[in-house]
């Protein structure tokens, strides 16, 4: 399996050097993802969720271990592999909009910035707008949108420059029970569409075990690896899936994992 990995982290540790000394925010975490697959991260605010995915998406170096994507090191003498770059989309915390542009001047951006041409721009922008649900939205500012609209625009934006692998940092943790919902069912429908490779960090231990094929719960910080639970439910997934006595069991033992006896 780890022969056709397309993401991996070998034994990576990561430490920050802040004023107040050194932070370790993740301590020896080696994980396999393959192509195709859907992983989801949980853990404690602070364990080190945003520090694995700007890890996987070359946004920082580890300090110690290896990245690779597709077989190949992220990092070479302190130097970032720009190739792999261009095949992971990120979605950050908040949805780091552009206020003043409107949806689709957000989503075309990077094409933009690769020197499309606005045609070009324009057209990739209808046409991930009616991926994301956002058709005849193209025009709105984004100061006009809803939470849910906003993360659309910020998974659109994700996926402008065709990333076969889609990293996303709590998408939805600042939306309603109901948004949240409708948006699970319709990522996975977009997910589906562009087969692409995925790891979603949630806080939300229904959510990770609605929509991935297997989680990963971290330990508090440092974070490391305490469980991974495989999910068997086949993709897409129906929220009836949730009454599922599996489903319940999957919750469970990831709640376990989580709350280790002398931790809240
Ligand atoms: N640039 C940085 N400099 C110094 N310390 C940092 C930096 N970024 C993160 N940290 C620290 O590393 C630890 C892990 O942070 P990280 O943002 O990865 O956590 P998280 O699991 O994503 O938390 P949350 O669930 O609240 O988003 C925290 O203690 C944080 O204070
Ligand atoms: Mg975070």
């Amino acid at each position: 399996m780890n022969a056709s990995a397309e993401l991996a982290l070998h034994e990576v540790s990561k430490e920050y050097l802040s004023a107040n000394g050194t932070v370790q925010a993740l301590r020896d975490v080696s994980l396999s993802i393959v192509r195709g697959e859907f992983v989801a991260i949980i853990g404690a605010s602070g364990c080190g969720k945003t520090t694995l995915l700007r890890l996987l998406a070359g946004l920082i170096a580890p300090t110690r271990g290896e990245v690779k994507v597709r077989e190949h090191s992220l990092w070479h003498s302190g130097k970032r592999d720009t190739g792999a770059a261009e095949m992971i989309g990120m979605v950050f915390q908040d949805a780091n909009l552009f206020p003043w542009y409107t949806v689709e001047e957000n989503i075309y951006l990077p094409l933009m910035l690769q020197g499309a041409t606005r045609q070009q721009c324009l057209e990739k922008a209808r046409e991930l707008c009616h991926l994301v649900g956002l058709a005849g939205f193209e025009r709105s500012h984004t100061a006009e949108l809803s939470g849910g609209m906003r993360q659309r625009v910020a998974i659109a934006r994700a996926l402008c420059l065709k990333p076969s692998i889609l990293l996303m940092d709590e998408p939805f943790g600042s939306l309603d029970a109901m948004t949240r919902e409708r948006m699970n069912l319709e990522l996975q429908t977009m997910i589906a569409t562009i087969n692409a490779t995925v790891v979603l960090v949630t806080h939300s231990i229904t959510e990770a075990v609605f929509l991935a094929d297997r989680v990963v719960a971290l330990s508090p910080r440092p974070g490391e690896i305490r469980a991974i639970q495989p999910i068997e439910f086949p993709r897409e997934r129906k929220l009836e899936v949730q009454a599922d006595p599996r489903f319940n069991l999957a919750v469970q033992a990831l709640r376990q994992a989580l709350c280790v006896e002398g931790e809240k």
